[in-house]
């Protein structure tokens, strides 16, 4: 995706650095383009460095390529954070006497603007004016939020964390495909444990789930997402999304009660956890002593597979979707598995991936197959987790359409 971010002169500027990051790691093309006055703030080098790409303010650079209107014609998205009252006042005006004025003017790309300003500013007439205005033309204008300002003082005014920012973008992109659709996630990994303080898991970070789950909200589904001891940056994203219920389990019972509980009302049911095959056949109420020299042997019995028992017991109509990890190198034995799993689990979708010692499990990016009735291969890609995600649901969509359109 190619975003523009708009940076003008607030202290809060330098949160904007973390915004510009987390667009760049999620893989988009990032193009910033600071005010004069903005500068003051963080300087051209730091955005040049965290964007990858060159930064200018001045309509007068770069004019062989038209840059101050190329950049707004190539934009899919114009993020403005921090958006200062003279800056608002400007853009409701449609002034264009820089870079950022220009832009803006030339795009038809959806734009979203973060304020951050003193209380009286933001609850100034003229300023409230000015939203009025940009709120009418479609600008999605996030914040601010009430808090501490720079002065000591508190008050609405504070720009919204970054992270706020880049998830509402991401949902003004998404299309509202899966709009009325009832979404289940499971996400990371279950503990089984031994005694109170150990526990048998697996490196699930829960990523993958938490991207499935916050794509399918950004569609427009509404999704209870069940998360067993995922990463909390990860965590903490989904919790923010006003389409996410989020629920947190422990082991692999806890998990099957939840999800199975919340799958009997939904249309789509996606098992991104990794669910432990085993648990201890006696968890100890105390800890585990070391006694003896000899080693120890634990009992273990098999748990449920809880995405098996969901494909037996699914109402008419629901989508099954379960996740394959495996170690297996060769791609065509790989795809087997995955054939023969899917098979024997029943789902209607299974998403398989390579993992191993340094791949897939907590790294940003990860690379799938999509195996579909039949064991057709319905997509490959490879991508960021939430890149992944939308592919999933893009094949999740066509299928449900394609199904809906015989019955
Ligand atoms: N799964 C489940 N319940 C289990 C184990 C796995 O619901 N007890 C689900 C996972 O959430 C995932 C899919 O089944 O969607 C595949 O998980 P995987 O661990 O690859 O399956 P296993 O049955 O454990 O296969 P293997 O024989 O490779 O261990």
């Amino acid at each position: 995706m190619f975003i523009v971010v708009g940076v003008t002169g607030g202290i809060a500027a330098y949160k904007s650095v973390h915004l510009v990051r987390r667009f760049v790691k999620a893989g988009h093309d990032v193009h910033v383009i600071p005010t004069d006055d903005a500068l003051w703030f963080v300087g051209l080098t730091t955005w040049e460095a965290i964007s990858r790409n060159p930064v200018t303010t001045s309509v007068h650079d770069d004019v062989a390529r038209v840059r101050h209107v190329s950049l707004g014609q190539s934009a899919d998205l114009v993020v403005v954070a921090p958006a200062t009252a003279n800056f608002l006042a400007k853009t409701a005006a449609g002034l264009a006497d820089d870079l950022l004025g220009t832009t803006l003017l030339a795009t038809t790309a959806p734009v979203v603007v973060a304020p951050a300003m003193h209380t009286e500013m933001w609850q100034h007439p003229a300023t409230r004016a000015n939203i009025a205005t940009l709120r009418d033309r479609g600008v999605h204008i996030v914040g601010p939020a009430d808090g501490e300002l720079t002065g000591g003082d508190s008050g609405p005014g504070r720009m919204t964390e970054p992270d706020e920012i880049a998830d509402i973008a991401m949902t003004v992109l998404a299309p509202k495909d899966l709009a009325g659709v009832r979404v289940v996630v499971s996400a990371g990994g279950t503990r089984e444990p031994l005694d109170p303080v150990r526990y048998i898991g697996n490196r699930s970070s829960g990523r993958q789930g938490v991207a499935v789950a916050l794509a399918a909200a950004d569609r427009g589904a509404d999704v209870t997402l069940v998360v067993a001891h995922v990463e909390t940056e990860a965590a903490a994203s989904a919790r923010r999304h006003p389409r996410i219920q989020t629920v947190e389990v422990g082991t692999a019972a806890d998990l099957q009660s939840v999800v199975g509980a919340a799958a009997v009302g939904a249309d789509v049911v996606v098992m991104a956890a990794a669910v432990s095959d085993y648990r201890v056949a006696a968890v100890s109420d105390t800890k585990l002593a070391k006694e003896t020299d000899d080693g120890l042997t634990l009992e273990l019995v098999q748990n449920p597979d809880i995405l098996a028992g969901l494909a037996a017991a699914r109402p008419d109509g629901q989508t099954i979707v379960g996740f394959a990890a495996e170690t297996e190198p060769d791609r065509e034995r790989l795809l087997e598995r995955g054939r023969r799993k899917r098979e024997r689990k029943g789902a209607d979708l299974l998403v398989v991936n390579e993992v191993g010692w340094s791949r897939g499990f907590e790294q940003p990016d990860n690379a799938v197959a999509i195996i579909g009735h039949g064991g057709h291969v319905v997509a490959e890609r490879r991508g960021s987790k939430r890149e992944i995600a939308d592919a999933l649901w893009d094949v999740v969509v066509t299928a449900r359409r394609s199904r809906n359109a015989r019955e």
